[in-house]
């Protein structure tokens, strides 16, 4: 017997970022206002999703590999794959599990309720991913999940192309919002009773939109334009380019009491030769200068990314990075064994550092972020 759409129960798994994040909740907010049910695991769902994350290897194998166990528990379900994965494999997904019924990159994520529509009347294959450009739409769709703090995107995809980096292929060309918009929707979010913002882009640095209201709007004016806001009490935002942030942006902080003072400005390397081969667009001492002048005007906190084992990258090289984490002294650093992702440029370059130095660099680093952040602590 056919269920209707109404009584179904629909469950989303979450992997990989924020932009992950804010994305399944806006994915949540499509179905509540469709009238299905979220629930809260797998066995209680008619309709499985994975909102996924392709930003290394391992992280989509996990998610493919996850998907086909729980298709042998539970036959009878809609299964979809959403986001990052589905944008980069497409179809390719069918063939590698066979019981799936949907999948919908990260700038079509509004056509998911009709690709389940389509799966419900005939129960045929549903690819989602032609856009790649993100059209911007959310502001209307007010589902939240219930937390102090709220994310609110403010640029969507990404123009860097760094060479390892597979984000500007599978969430497309940088978009930043309509000022308006993300005015708004702050506005509402201190209604809900949120005090607690973070801006969210790939690049927010790179923030510009040319409102017919504001003008010509960068980033560091909408900082102050949300800091202007009654009702929000904390701001902050991620991810910082290191080639876009710019001294200015310290002295606004310093400025702006509303602004956190952590702030996310991903390294991913201490040496020239590798942030070369990477595109970072920065040299060494240009990123340590900024660090420099950040701590002197804002007093703040840091934290990092940092990818050891990228080709080619010799123990000089990694020496280099341990060197610039030991003077640097990071609050937290996340730090990454490199995985190829092609189409990234970087997959052309062979990946030629063995997986067993890959792992010792990788414990090395954890072990030595491990003490400072700790030493860290202890001091404050
Ligand atoms: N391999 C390993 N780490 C990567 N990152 C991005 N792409 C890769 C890759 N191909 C890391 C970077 C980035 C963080 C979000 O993920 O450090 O800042
Ligand atoms: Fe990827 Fe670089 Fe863009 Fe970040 S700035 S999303 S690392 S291409």
């Amino acid at each position: 017997m056919k269920q209707e759409v109404a009584t179904k129960k629909v469950f989303i798994r979450t992997l990989g970022c924020q932009m992950n994040f804010r994305d399944s909740e806006i994915v949540k907010g499509l179905f509540i206002k469709d009238g299905y049910k979220l629930v809260d695991s797998e066995e209680e769902a008619d309709i499985i999703i994975f909102n996924t994350c392709s930003v290394r290897q391992h992280a989509e194998d996990r998610a493919v590999n996850n998907m086909a166990l729980l298709m042998k528990r539970f036959d009878k379900k809609i299964f979809g794959l959403i986001g990052c994965v589905a944008q980069h494999k497409k179809d390719e997904l069918f063939k590698r599990l066979p019981k799936l019924d949907f999948i919908c990159g990260p700038s079509n994520i509004y056509d998911i309720p009709v690709a389940i529509k389509n799966v419900l009347s005939n129960r045929e294959k549903i690819n989602f991913t032609s856009n790649i450009i993100r059209e911007d739409k959310e502001y209307s769709v007010l589902y939240r999940e219930p937390k102090k703090q709220a994310f609110v995107n403010i640029t969507y995809g990404c123009n860097n192309f760094c060479s390892y980096c597979i984000v500007p292929y599978v969430r497309g060309p940088l978009v930043s919002r309509p000022t308006e918009d993300i005015l708004r929707e702050v506005e509402d979010l201190t209604k809900q009773g949120i005090k607690f913002v973070i801006l969210l882009g790939q690049n927010v640095n790179s923030y510009f939109y040319n409102s017919k209201k504001y003008k010509k709007v960068d980033f560091i004016k909408l900082l102050k334009f949300v800091c202007s806001i009654d009702g929000i009490e904390k701001i902050n935002f991620t991810t910082n380019h290191p080639k876009d942030t710019k001294v200015e942006l310290f002295k606004t902080i310093s400025k702006l009491e509303k602004i956190e003072r952590y702030l996310h400005l991903p390294m991913q390397s201490g040496s020239n030769r590798i942030l070369k081969l990477m595109n970072r667009g920065y040299t060494i001492e240009r990123y340590k200068k900024l660090v420099k002048a950040y701590r002197d005007i804002c007093c703040g906190k840091l934290s990092t990314d940092i990818i050891v084992g990228f080709p080619t990258e010799t123990d000089k090289d990694f020496n280099m990075t341990k060197e610039a984490i030991l003077e640097i002294k990071f609050d937290n650093a996340y730090i990454f064994k490199y995985s190829p992702r092609p189409p990234a440029e970087s997959s052309k370059i062979k990946d030629d550092v063995p997986k067993n130095v890959k792992e010792e660099r990788h414990k090395i680093l954890l072990d030595l972020q491990k003490k400072i952040s700790l030493s860290l602590k202890c001091q404050s």
